[in-house]
Formats: C-alpha cells, structure tokens, sequence
C-alpha cells in the first residue's frame, strides 16, 4: 500500500526540523483541523443540514449575515477554545475579542479568522472557504485585549486556508513554504497531495470585479486597459479573467497555477470611509502570508500588505496579490501615479 503524509505526519515531522519546538504545534493546528472537517461536512450538506439563506442580523461591518456565517464561527470557536492553545480570539463576525472562557486554560497563541469566506456563494453552490491567522501572544498578556491582535502580518507563525471546493483543501504556510492537503473522507484526514506549492512569476491570467471599473484609480485603470488591449495593446498578449467571488478559491486558483488577483481600494470604497475591501487581520495577512511563501507578492500598492501597522481590528486595506512579475508591474504603475 502506497504510503501517505498526514496533516498531522507532516507537521510532526517538520516539528523535528527545529530542536526547540516542543511538539505543541501539532496539536494547535489539530483543533483547526478538526473545525475545517466539521465546516467542510456542513458546506458538503448545504440544504439538507438547513444551513442556507440569511440570518435575520448584521455583523459589526453591517454585512447582512448568512446563516452559515454565524454557524461556521461557533463551529470554530467551539472546535478550539477548550484546548489550552490559545489565549484569545478575534474574527470577522464578532465586534470583539472573544476571551477564552474562565473554565478553560489559557495557552500561547492569538488566532484571528474569516470563518466562512466567500458568502454570497453559499445559496448558489460554488466553492466557500475559511481563512485563518496564528499570533504568538505576548509572554506578559494574561487577558488579550484588541491591542494585542494588532500586529503586522510578519509576525504571524503560521497561516491557512480551507477551501470547501469540489474537493476539501487544507493550504498551510508555517513560515518554511506551503503545502496542500486534500481531505480524504474515507479515512477521514487531510493527505498532503500538493507539497512546496510556487506561483509561477509570470501569469496571463487575472481577477478583479470589472464592474468598480469606473471607481477605479489612475494606475488600476492603466495596467487593466492594457490587459484588455491583449495582442494588439501594450503588452502585445492576451490576458484571461477569472472571478469566483471567494477570495479563498480565487487565490487557491493562483496558487496551483499563477495569476493575479486584485481588490484595489476605489471611489466607491473611499466615499463610504473605508481603506479597502478585504479585511487586514482575517483576509489580507493570512492570504498575503501564504502567497509571499509561494514566491508571490502581495501589496496595497503603497506598502506590502504585511508590513502594514494595523490600527483597527475590522480593519480594511487594498490588496494585489499573485505572481511576481505582474504585482511588480502594478507597484510600478503606482509609483508612476
Ligand atoms: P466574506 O464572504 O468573508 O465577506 O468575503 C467576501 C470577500 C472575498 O472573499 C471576495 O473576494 C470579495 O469579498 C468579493 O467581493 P465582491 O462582492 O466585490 O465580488
Ligand atoms: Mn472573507
Ligand atoms: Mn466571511
């Protein structure tokens, strides 16, 4: 019988690389796990678990909530706080830090995730995901508070994505590179099937909703036309456009085989007194994290998006992302202005 890496081989034996790691690291990583198989199970179900349609509220963004935005963040906090591994929470849908409760022990880590990405494809069947971010909190901090989660993305240890898709994916930055697992339901683990995963630097391929176009800055508007112009333009190519709609699968899409995805901040964002789309501590960092690992760059087109000093825990910042040569392009354009 061929042999397989576990999720949980896998870690173990990365653990071995470093003789000051005390093995804890598997075990943080098993309570996401075991939250991304319970999600993956329920997205899996769709109506027959009765977990589509809206819920009747609004998260602190005043995004109406979908009814498996709510149900996939208890899924989440149910599945880790008990644990001993982390000692504090902070996520999309809550207005809050969550605490660990009083009953449980408190651990080392600070972990931040969108627990269901992707929302208005949940009742129309297409792929959803959830993304997750994990700090080491600061030795002294008993009680995390708001402060402690705002740290730039290059302090983070480890950063994932789960991609509920026509397959179950798991993708995993621990700082050395990233690593796909395809869950296995038959034996019921994540098998590493997509090791040492790299963006290629040049792409032919994009993402971006076309329709902010005309809220779009000068330097988006250029580099876009000019993909648009295809052989006969600038670029004397043709380019390719792809949008799912979920950030997870369009980034997963990049990773397996270049490309570029875009949420640049616009008029429209601007007028309604936002920095961004995308959220920096449950979107940006961790995806930016991963595609940084993979040799690709991620930016808000004035500084690399890791770099960026977070000053709000919803805090929202442009992102491009994706292949090297094309966001290096882009960055240029800005510079330009
Ligand atoms: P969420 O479902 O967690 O609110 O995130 C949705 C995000 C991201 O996944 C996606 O790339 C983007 O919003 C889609 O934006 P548009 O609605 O403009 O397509
Ligand atoms: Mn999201
Ligand atoms: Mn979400």
């Amino acid at each position: 019988m061929a042999s397989v890496t576990t999720l949980s081989k896998f870690i173990i034996e990365n653990e071995r690389n470093y003789p000051e790691a005390t093995g804890e690291f598997t075990a943080v990583l098993n309570d996401v796990v075991v939250a991304c198989k319970r999600l993956s199970d329920l997205v899996n179900m769709g109506a027959l678990a009765n977990v589509l349609g809206a819920a009747e509220t609004e998260n602190v963004q005043g995004e109406q909530q979908k009814k498996l935005d709510i149900i996939s963040n208890n899924v989440f906090i149910e599945s880790i706080e008990w644990s001993g591994h982390f000692a504090g929470m902070a996520s999309e849908e809550m207005e809050d830090v969550y605490p660990i409760p009083k009953e449980y022990p408190r651990g080392k880590y600070l972990i931040t995730f969108d627990p269901l990405d992707g929302s208005s494809n949940i009742d129309v069947n297409v792929s959803v995901g959830t993304i997750f971010s994990i700090l080491r909190c600061p030795d002294d901090v008993e009680e995390p508070t708001a402060e402690d989660f705002l740290r730039p993305g290059t302090e983070q240890v480890c950063a994932g994505y789960c991609l509920y898709g026509s397959a179950t994916m798991m993708v995993l930055t621990m700082g050395a590179g990233v690593n796909g697992f395809t869950l296995d339901r038959a034996i019921g683990e994540f098998v590493l099937t997509h090791p040492a995963m790299m963006i290629p630097q040049d792409t032919n391929e994009f993402a971006i909703n076309a329709s902010n176009q005309r809220h779009w800055e000068a330097p988006v508007k250029r580099y876009i036309d000019e993909l648009l112009a295809g052989k006969d333009g600038a670029r004397g190519q043709e380019f390719n456009m792809r949008w799912i709609g979920s950030m997870v699968g369009d980034v997963h899409r990049l990773l397996c085989r270049g490309g570029i995805f875009l949420y640049p901040i616009d008029e429209k964002i601007k007028a309604q007194g936002k920095e961004g789309r995308l959220r920096l501590l449950y979107e940006a960092n961790p995806m930016s994290f991963i595609v940084e690992q993979a040799g690709g760059l991620s930016h808000t087109g004035t500084e690399r998006v890791m770099e960026v000093q977070p000053h709000g825990l919803h805090q929202r910042v442009p992102v491009l992302m994706g292949s090297k040569n094309e966001i290096e392009r882009l960055i240029a354009y800005h510079q330009e202005g």
